[in-house]
């Protein structure tokens, strides 16, 4: 069966199922990490600003072009882009919105599987009295870390083949039946999970248990704003890029969900609702676990280490040690069991995009087309999972998980709102709409969220070093040329501060791969049209 004929089955299925899309790692690893790394409270409200003027409208563009491309039969971005307009090229912009998802979806697999295996390992209680270097030795070697120059760890790779076919199951069950039902299961559990570690880890306080402060001085570390942190480029391009990650914007993944829908189904609504469900899971327990327990056992200054996906694993279940054995066991399954979840219902909605280009193009069977996707990210999976200590991993998220993001926002705001038109735009959003959108918005979304969108762009090009925008203009002026931040991203296409050549040789394959990639999914689109033509001589494509 092709998936064109495929439908939510209800509204509270929908929400729940995009809400599981957007809540993700992100929420309860990455928005900490970001938090700390850029001021806790200083980073709080150019987060909020970036959600309002470019998160939400993004979301309304994004659902508003899957159901309109979706009444033509499209559920992928080649398709939905093409229903925009005339021009032939369109198609080829929606080459991002398969590349990003079937990219992501390797890497973000691989974290998901770490949080399954640690589900297990805390059921089994196996941090039970492990001093805390050996909690970090053993991250280390489940990684398969210094084991020679691959990281070769059966343990890894089993967890991860696990992983991968729970998501491939759910695939395979289709929208209402597989993605639906998972977001009505498991989005329940999560927040169940989440409240109970955020009020457990709230009541900590001081001298409890070892604690070295109260709890709550973790929140007033996020919560208290600092509003000189308005002025510093680097903080508000961080906290835009945690907004493009958290709603899953820019990826082309909402876009297929909302293909499913009917013509009149509201998107106004759905669309605040399922974004707003996202960020009370992120801001307020996302918030509330990780920074504050770590302030209050370890201090504030210990917060500085945490960065990347991969401190949780390593620090929280030595924290969770701290607490009587059951509960500590608790903590440690509810908090990597609710990471699973997060993972998972982000993960399929990662694969969906990727079948469905396939369903409706090649006509290939649901069954087809899980076992393609399964096989593409097992491929594209083994790089990050063996090249894990050579940079493989981070290549892939900084490119395709940050850098990409943002370049297919700005393609399809321009195609969308310029293109095909403000006025159609507007229209095509309100339709069936459940609310009245403030008519403000209409102005926010023509000249606001692009213009922060080419903002944030140029800002990720050539951030100066350290982030200091004052201080590289001023070398400019006086003749000292730009100074690149190695982190930016010609700062990195440039290996800049990379000595280690191990480390820029695997950088460059890995940039080869994703290249290669990136264009084989083009020769597809251009095959797919190809075939449409010839059996269509006479439709038109838009
Ligand atoms: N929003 C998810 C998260 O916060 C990640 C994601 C990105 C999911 C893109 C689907 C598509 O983890």
């Amino acid at each position: 069966m092709s998936g064109t004929d495929e439908r939510w089955a209800s509204r509270i299925g929908l929400i729940l199922a995009v809400a599981g899309n957007a809540v993700g790692l992100g929420n309860f690893l990455r928005f900490p990490a970001q938090a700390i790394n850029n001021g806790g409270g200083a980073f709080i409200i150019p987060y909020l600003v970036s959600l309002v003027v470019m998160g939400i409208p993004l979301l309304w563009v994004e659902w508003s072009i899957g159901r309109h491309g979706g009444q033509y039969g499209y559920h992928s971005t080649p398709g939905l882009l093409q229903a925009l307009g005339k021009a032939k090229i369109l198609k080829y912009f929606g080459i991002f919105g398969i590349f990003t998802n079937l990219v992501v979806a390797a890497y973000y697999c691989y974290i998901e599987s770490w949080t399954l295996a640690y589900t297990f390992f805390s059921l089994f209680d196996v941090f039970n009295g492990m001093p805390k270097e050996e909690v970090i030795n053993y991250f280390k070697s489940y990684l398969g870390s210094g084991s020679g120059f691959f990281n070769i760890s059966p343990m890894a790779i089993f967890f991860f083949l696990i992983t991968l076919g729970l998501n491939l199951w759910v695939l395979s069950r289709g929208i209402s039946a597989g993605i639906e039902k998972a977001g009505k299961i498991l989005m329940p559990m999560l927040i169940l999970f989440g409240i109970f570690l955020a009020i457990r880890t709230l009541t900590i306080d001081k001298g409890e248990d070892g604690a070295i402060e109260n709890a709550i001085a973790g929140l007033n570390f996020l919560w208290t704003p600092q509003f000189d942190s308005l002025a510093n480029p680097k903080v508000w391009l961080a906290a835009a890029g945690q907004v493009f990650f958290t709603l899953s914007v820019g990826m082309g993944s909402i876009h297929c969900y909302a293909a499913y829908l009917r013509k009149n189904d509201d998107i106004a609504l759905n669309a605040v609702t399922a974004g707003f469900m996202n960020e009370f899971v992120e801001v307020v327990l996302g918030g509330s676990i990780v920074i504050p327990i770590a302030v209050a056992y370890l201090g504030l200054a210990s917060l500085s280490a945490f960065s990347g996906f991969g401190m949780s694993f390593m620090t929280l279940p030595v924290l969770f040690e701290k607490w009587d054995p059951f509960l500590s066991a608790l903590g440690g399954v509810t908090w990597f069991g609710l990471l699973f979840f997060a993972g998972i219902t982000s993960s399929i909605a990662m694969g969906q995009p990727v079948m469905a280009f396939l369903q409706d193009s090649f006509k290939f069977t649901r069954k087809k087309s899980t076992i393609a996707f399964g096989v593409a990210v097992f491929l594209l999976a083994l790089p990050t999972i063996i090249l894990y200590d050579h940079g493989a991993f981070d290549e892939y998220d900084f490119w395709v998980g940050t850098f990409s993001l943002v370049v297919f926002a700005l393609v399809e705001s321009v195609i969308f709102l310029w293109i095909f038109g403000i006025d159609k735009a507007w229209i095509e959003i309100n339709k069936g709409a459940d609310i009245k959108i403030p008519i403000v918005f209409k102005y926010v979304l023509k000249y606001i969220t692009p213009t922060f969108i080419i903002a944030v762009f140029v800002g990720s090009l050539i951030q100066p070093t350290g982030g200091e925008w004052s201080a590289a203009f001023s070398s400019l002026f006086s003749g000292g040329g730009w100074p690149l931040d190695p982190s930016s991203v010609l700062g990195s296409l440039l290996h800049l501060g990379e000595t280690n050549p191990d480390k820029i040789l695997v950088t460059d394959l890995t940039r080869l791969l994703l290249l290669s990639v990136f264009v084989v999914i083009g020769l597809f689109i251009r095959y797919a049209w190809k075939i449409k033509l010839n059996k269509e001589p006479k439709t038109e494509e838009a």
